[in-house]
């Protein structure tokens, strides 16, 4: 979080104090480090330099169109899951080539908009899907760039509802149906199977289930004895939302991927999403409401779980900054909640917390992954502002939706 942080108690993003930002724009809103973004993606890359693999942003975790071109400048391709994503990330200029689509469910037209764009590899993720692309293509007369996702039942520990690589997890093909749908691959004759891919989860904070995974891509090349084009090793990347967590180590799972690579003579693809914008971004909120409960205060924020889900929907722990820190001690448990009509509707307890008054602010740290883009309009409140900082300056990325066009929808 080196781009966000406190000078002489006033939090500041990059060179912009959030205090002086609070003039200029009405909370909630989310706020951007552009440099962060640019040397979370620049550090990745340079992990795997030597393998020199298509970096895809995971475009789940941010879709806002301004920080896909931040990202295309430097270079990223993109890995998209819906049609909506596509068509916002070839807006942004991210070129075909470096696009690939995952996702279980692809609709026609999706597929139909993948096929005329022609990006990368459309990553099938069942058999049936990939004969609704053989026929499409067929209709079409093109001969479609495919990888086979597999599902390799590995248990990477994380939140239980973003784990993707178990048997009971819908996504991708097990060990023994992808094997007997790569050796039976030629008959779809629309189709070129270039690729491999795997996403085992999201916030993996081990190198070991990497590792393992990489075993199971070897007994299928053995077994198969196809040379893929690439092998597109998915995202998963975990950061460190809690203070005693410890930052997953890339450099050693990075020597294992270029043997690898060499080894099958393949290209890399990666497709982090959490790891380039995750500790990029706060939501910067104000306390609407100062409340006493029987055992602890709450702390009624102006933003809610419509703006952030993460907590509701993963248990997620995200701490809470004050935006101007004072030495004073509150009394007693702080609990921090948002207005939504749900008891989920909360972000965080301390039992030790500065002294607040109500009209304060503060911002709900490493925001940048899953927030903004996992926003809904629950309880028909509209989407919020989206800012971000480039050095000394400022900039709307997205506009507060306007409550008229929400309700005359
Ligand atoms: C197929 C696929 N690739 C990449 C990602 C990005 O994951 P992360 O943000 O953990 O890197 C996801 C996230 O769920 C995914 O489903």
């Amino acid at each position: 979080m080196s781009f966000i942080r406190y000078k002489k108690n006033n939090l500041f993003v990059e060179n912009v104090s959030v205090k002086r930002l609070l003039s200029k724009f009405n909370t909630p809103f989310y706020l951007y480090s552009e440099s962060g973004i640019i040397k979370n993606y620049n550090l990745f890359s340079n992990n795997f330099k030597k393998s020199k693999p298509l970096i895809c942003f995971s475009v789940k975790a941010n879709s806002n169109i301004q920080i896909l071109k931040v990202l295309k400048k430097i270079g990223s391709g993109a890995d998209v899951v819906s049609g909506g994503e596509l068509l916002r990330v070839i807006k942004s200029g991210i070129k075909p080539n470096k696009i690939v689509f995952s996702g279980v469910g692809k609709t026609e037209e999706e597929i139909r908009l993948a096929i005329k764009n022609n990006i990368l590899l459309i990553n099938v993720e069942s058999e049936n899907e990939a004969l609704l692309i053989n026929k499409i293509a067929g209709k079409l007369k093109k001969k479609i760039a495919i990888g086979i996702r597999l599902n390799p039942d590995i248990n990477a520990p994380t939140h239980k509802k973003i784990s993707t690589g178990k048997a009971e997890d819908k996504f991708g093909l097990s060990k023994t149906n992808l094997i007997s749908f790569c050796l039976n691959s030629k008959k779809l004759k629309n189709l070129r199977l270039n690729a491999i891919s795997v996403h085992i989860g999201s916030q993996i904070l081990s190198e070991n289930p990497f590792k393992k995974t990489l075993k199971v891509l070897e007994e299928i090349i053995k077994k198969t004895k196809i040379n893929f084009k690439f092998v597109d090793l998915g995202g998963g990347f975990g950061i460190t939302y809690k203070k005693k967590e410890r930052k997953i180590n890339l450099k050693n799972y990075s020597n294992l991927v270029e043997k690898f690579r060499k080894k099958h003579n393949c290209n890399i693809i990666f497709e982090p999403g959490r790891a380039i914008v995750g500790d990029t971004a706060i939501l910067v909120s104000k306390v609407q409401y100062l409340k006493k409960g029987s055992n602890k205060t709450f702390a009624i924020l102006n933003a809610g779980m419509n703006d952030f889900m993460r907590v509701a929907l993963y248990d997620a722990v995200h701490n809470i900054m004050p935006v101007v820190k004072n030495s004073k001690k509150n009394k007693g448990p702080l609990e921090f909640v948002g207005p939504i009509c749900e008891t989920t509707c909360k972000f965080i307890k301390y039992n030790k917390y500065q002294k607040l008054n109500q009209s304060d602010y503060v911002a709900i740290s490493d925001v940048g992954a899953y927030g903004a883009s996992l926003s809904s309009n629950y309880n028909t409140k509209p989407l919020i502002a989206e800012v971000i900082i480039n050095k000394s300056k400022s900039r709307v990325i997205r506009k507060k939706q306007d409550i008229k066009s929400l309700i005359n929808q």
